[in-house]
């Protein structure tokens, strides 16, 4: 298992629109995949962008812990999940509030509008095509984790900053 270093918020990589990945360059992603999972198990994370770990790359990885899965989004999976060129095809008019946090910006979470449920398309790490509806957590994961493409960080989604603080903070009090 090898873990690499998650960078934070204020290093501009997290601020740049990452490159796509040329499906000749899916092959030689195994061991970047693999590091990425071992490294948003080790941080207890729900997901990992290739950006977060100083890579320039439309590459995610996610995994929907049982406690958060819902029985409404059906196609919610429970292994790790790993999404090449990911693209959010069809957005639902509905939005819901709902509490995030970030691996790049420790100890932090507040609550960002996410639209309710999605349908996305991406390459698989076998490099097959899959498309996906979802809902719920599934859906503000997908949308969280394709924002970190796009060089965008949740409180720049926020609408109400005082929904922001530290995590211990805000579950004590
Ligand atoms: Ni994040």
């Amino acid at each position: 298992m090898a873990t690499r270093e998650i960078i934070r918020m204020g290093n501009p990589i997290l601020a740049t629109l990452a490159q796509p990945i040329q499906p000749d360059d899916v092959a030689t992603l195994p061991d970047v995949i693999q590091d990425m999972i071992d490294t948003m198990r080790a941080a207890n994370g729900v997901g990992l962008a290739a950006p977060q770990i100083g890579l320039s790359m439309r590459l995610i990885v996610f995994e929907i812990p049982r406690n958060r899965q819902t029985t409404s989004d059906t196609n919610s999976p429970l292994s790790p999940q790993v999404l090449i060129n990911p693209k959010i095809t069809h957005f639902d008019d509905e939005m819901e509030l709902g509490w995030e946090g970030c691996l790049s910006i420790p100890g932090l979470k507040g609550e960002v509008p996410r639209h309710s449920s999605i349908t996305y398309d991406a390459i698989d790490a076998e490099g097959n095509r899959l498309t996906r509806h979802a809902c719920g957590f599934h859906a503000r994961v997908i949308q969280h984790e394709i924002d970190h493409l796009d060089g965008i960080l949740y409180p720049e989604r926020m609408l109400n900053l005082r929904q922001f603080g530290f995590v211990d903070e805000l579950e004590e009090h």
